[in-house]
């Protein structure tokens, strides 16, 4: 793709508030990611080093404020049938929202929430330079570029180590954090204040649909593996309720509920150092803390460290979550009337649910040895622990029935400008994101 310099100025004339006049001195534009590392869109990194000038000036030469930025555009998918799924889902519409709202909502409550003298809680999120809603010409997210910070992906075959594990936790535990008490203290279901956040009855379908597809193919492969009989009965006994289940396990259950970020993956991560930092939030929903936490365990985690640390690494969730709250006022014990050992309790059985939705992406966990193995050591422990099996009434909530006027108010506010700017709470910084 290119990327006129015109277009570009006037991408960062909105960033800079349109106060000064931008001239492209020079940019680059490659690909923002290795080949398959995105499904959903098209990821394009540019690296523009830009002057501002002031209104009026008109000597280009060599005057002005002289600056860099290394952005990534993501893009709707070219390829058609992608391009189509995620129109239809909305997923972009959904990613847009999240940066451009519930992001600086979440920054203008901590800045009102946060006791006297207590540290902020990072967002672990890429800056948000300007979006734009779906038009003509598709939608736009523009971040930064963090593998430019020296960000890095890791090798799903690998998997995490257990310091990158607990990083991704206390990222996500501060997103959770942040969201449930923003909630609790304004009073009010995020799924009202977002109709944008994928809906649990919508999400329900689009997964099962998924899931229906994926099954077939893992019981082939697990009946060519000998050993592997009681899972492939217990999946087979599961096939039949598996909708249901996926809803009721992906459904809010209060007054725990909060924002989840429900593609939790190592695709979706980058690590510097003890720093993990999330990606790609098209899937943003009202869910539980739990499905997350275990969408990272059953896809990311190699099995000798889901295996022997599962409880160490949930304390470290959990101790994330309650110091977070605590900072913006909440406990959530008393104010959500969750406990470490509720923690542990919807965890197990979350566990089911992001089985379910890893049967959905089959061909992701069986396209190389490492996964697949990875893959039955998950279902080998889960039917092991009784976990392939109907859940019980008090981890269950029923999706709530939605009309589909809620799925239009989905669409979020239709924007046609070219790029409109996030109206972040803190103006960003440009040349030191
Ligand atoms: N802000 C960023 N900085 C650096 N790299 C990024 C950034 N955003 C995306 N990428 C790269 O692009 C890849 C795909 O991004 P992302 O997951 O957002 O796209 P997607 O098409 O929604 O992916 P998926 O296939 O998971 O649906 C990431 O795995 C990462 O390598
Ligand atoms: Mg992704």
């Amino acid at each position: 793709m290119g990327v006129s310099a015109a277009w570009l100025a006037r991408l960062l004339e909105v960033f800079h508030g349109c106060a000064a006049r931008v001239v492209v001195d020079n940019s680059d534009t490659s690909a923002g990611c290795r080949p398959g590392d995105s499904a959903l869109s098209d990821i394009v990194a540019v690296d523009v080093r830009y002057r501002l000038l002031p209104v009026g000036m008109t000597d280009e030469s060599d005057h002005g404020d002289k600056r860099s930025l290394s952005l990534i555009l993501k893009l709707l998918p070219r390829e058609p049938v992608a391009r189509r799924f995620v129109t239809e889902a909305e997923f972009d519409v959904r990613e847009i929202s999240f940066y451009t709202r519930v992001v600086p909502d979440l920054q203008r409550f901590q800045r009102r929430a946060l006791a006297a003298g207590a540290e902020p809680l990072p967002l672990p999120l890429p800056q948000c330079y300007a979006a734009r809603f779906p038009d003509q010409a598709g939608s736009l997210l523009v971040l930064e570029n963090l593998r430019r910070r020296g960000y890095e992906a890791v090798n799903l075959s690998h998997g995490l180590e257990r310091s990158q594990a607990e990083a991704a936790l206390r990222a996500i535990a501060a997103v959770h954090a942040l969201s449930l008490s923003f909630k609790l203290k304004e009073n009010r279901p995020l799924s009202a204040r977002y109709p944008f956040l994928f809906r649990t009855a919508r999400a329900r379908d689009s997964h099962h649909q998924l899931v229906e597809r994926g099954l077939p193919a893992l019981d082939t492969f697990l009946r060519l593996r000998p050993g592997t009989e009681r899972i492939v009965a217990a999946l087979n006994a599961l096939q039949s309720s598996a909708k249901d289940i996926i809803g009721d396990l992906l459904a809010p259950i209060e007054p725990i509920a909060l924002l989840t970020h429900t593609d939790f993956w190592s695709n979706n991560l980058l690590f510097r150092g003890d720093q993990c930092v999330i990606l790609d939030w098209q899937m943003a929903t009202y869910s539980r803390p739990t499905t997350d936490v275990a969408l990272l365990f059953v896809t990311s985690l190699p099995t000798p460290l889901r295996r022997s640390h599962t409880e160490a690494l949930l304390d470290v969730y959990w101790n994330a979550l309650e110091s977070g709250t605590r900072r913006l006022g909440v406990d959530v014990r008393v104010d959500a009337n969750f406990t470490r050992a509720d923690l542990h309790h919807h965890f197990r059985w979350s566990q089911l649910l992001a089985l379910l939705l890893c049967v959905g992406s089959i061909d992701v966990a069986l396209s190389e040895k490492a996964t697949a193995e990875r893959l039955v050591d998950v279902l080998t422990d889960l039917e092991a622990d009784g976990l392939l099996a109907e859940p019980p009434a008090d981890v269950r909530a029923r999706p709530s029935p939605e009309s589909s006027s809620d799925e239009s108010a989905a669409a979020g506010p239709a924007d046609g400008s070219p790029a409109t700017s996030p109206a972040p709470s803190t103006p960003p910084t440009p040349g030191s994101p």
